[in-house]
């Protein structure tokens, strides 16, 4: 069954459109992480599924009922926005059981309630202070629990733990998605922190320019993008030029900066079209000599290696000037295999080769 649903959702704002039929559907209890560069219209979305927004043309519907014409007080959809702070004139309990009152909830089953809820984010102790006295972390957990007491349809987050630092996020990203899994409830996160997304969501949708570009479970997206700026965007990949130099019944072969070649297992290219191909940094492998065996390989010289704790990035220049760049494991190389200048060659995994029209 499907908790929410977008179809053709077109919104302008001020004369100027920001979002180009966003469609999407979440089943019932699922977490859909919106990923896209600043300015693209996650915001806009959320905005627009809890009914601030109108939008021109399309539909959102929640639990197979269309809300597109319902304020968002009769819409059940939880929020912890950016800009969506806590009443500073209310304490703790007050807050989390606002919306409560609103829904006219009697006063004995709103504090029984609120009681549950601060609980569930290990808060019961503090109901009585003001959101000033609190940490960041508490007070995310007070407007999470706020979100949550309506047993919402929708729960929507917007950049929910943007404000807190990498430990306490950590932490809070996985009470978030046990809450979130706990409860059942049909939620969209937005987060400028990729790997909140892949880690927090049983689906990514990666939007550009008002439109959703790609949605995947978060491997797939990451793995096997289909779209080359999807591939730009999540992590960090090399993507190069190639050009199909073979084409033959089993595949295309495909030739490109540092004697890359290799044959790939598809149908849809021509000989001497122009191609990009794309693998992220941890499917290189350094050898140190020029593997005999015939695999995708590139080779070059080290230009520049970066220590970064769990991982050693290797920048490797090839002869016709082109960067590849290879995360590999501290403990897999000696330091001479990596001096500056040295020479050296990459073995690409093959499964992980990802080719596109240009
Ligand atoms: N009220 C408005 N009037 C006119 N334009 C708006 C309005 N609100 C947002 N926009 C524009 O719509 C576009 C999308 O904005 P939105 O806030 O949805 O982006 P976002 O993806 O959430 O970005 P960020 O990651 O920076 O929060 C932007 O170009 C923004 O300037
Ligand atoms: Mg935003």
């Amino acid at each position: 069954m499907s908790g929410l649903e977008l179809e053709d959702i077109n919104v302008w704002l001020n004369g100027q459109k920001i979002l180009h039929d966003v469609n999407i559907s979440i089943a019932k209890g699922e977490c859909v992480a919106l990923l896209g560069p600043s300015g693209c219209g996650k915001t806009t979305t959320l905005r627009t599924i809890a009914g601030f927004i109108h939008p021109q043309a399309g539909d959102v519907r929640i639990s197979g009922q269309s809300c597109v014409d319902l304020p968002p007080n009769r819409r059940n959809v939880g929020l912890v926005f950016q800009d969506y702070a806590l009443f500073p004139h209310m304490t703790v309990a007050q807050n989390v059981g606002y919306g409560l009152r609103m829904r006219k909830r009697s006063d004995s089953e709103s504090e029984k309630l609120v009681h549950q809820f601060l609980e569930m984010v290990q808060l019961d102790h503090i109901k009585d202070r003001m959101p000033q006295s609190l940490s960041g972390g508490q007070r995310q957990r007070v407007a999470l629990a706020r979100a949550l007491v309506i047993k919402p349809d929708i729960l929507l987050l917007d950049e929910p733990l943007g404000a807190l630092d990498r430990k306490l996020r950590d932490q809070m990203q996985v009470e978030l998605k046990q809450l979130q899994k706990q409860l059942g409830v049909t939620t969209i996160i937005v987060t400028h922190d990729q790997e909140e997304a892949l880690s927090l969501a049983d689906r990514v949708a990666v939007m550009f320019g008002g439109k959703i570009r790609e949605i995947g479970t978060p491997q797939s997206l990451y793995d096997r993008p289909k779209h080359r700026d999807v591939m730009d965007f999540l992590g960090s990949s090399n993507l190069f030029r190639c050009t199909v130099t073979h084409v033959s019944g089993d595949g295309v072969t495909v030739s490109g900066p540092g004697g890359f070649q290799t044959v790939l297992n598809r149908t849809d290219f021509q000989l001497n079209q122009n191609v990009l191909v794309g693998i992220r940094p941890e499917h290189l492998s350094i050898e140190c000599a020029v593997p005999d065996s015939p695999r995708a390989s590139v080779s070059g010289t080290v230009h520049e290696t970066v220590y970064k704790g769990s991982l050693m990035e290797v920048l490797i220049k090839t002869t016709d000037d082109h960067i590849f760049r290879a995360a590999v494991s501290p403990r897999s190389v000696t330091p001479g295999q990596i001096e500056s200048g040295t020479a050296i060659s990459l073995v690409l995994e093959k499964d992980f080769i990802q080719i596109f029209q240009d």
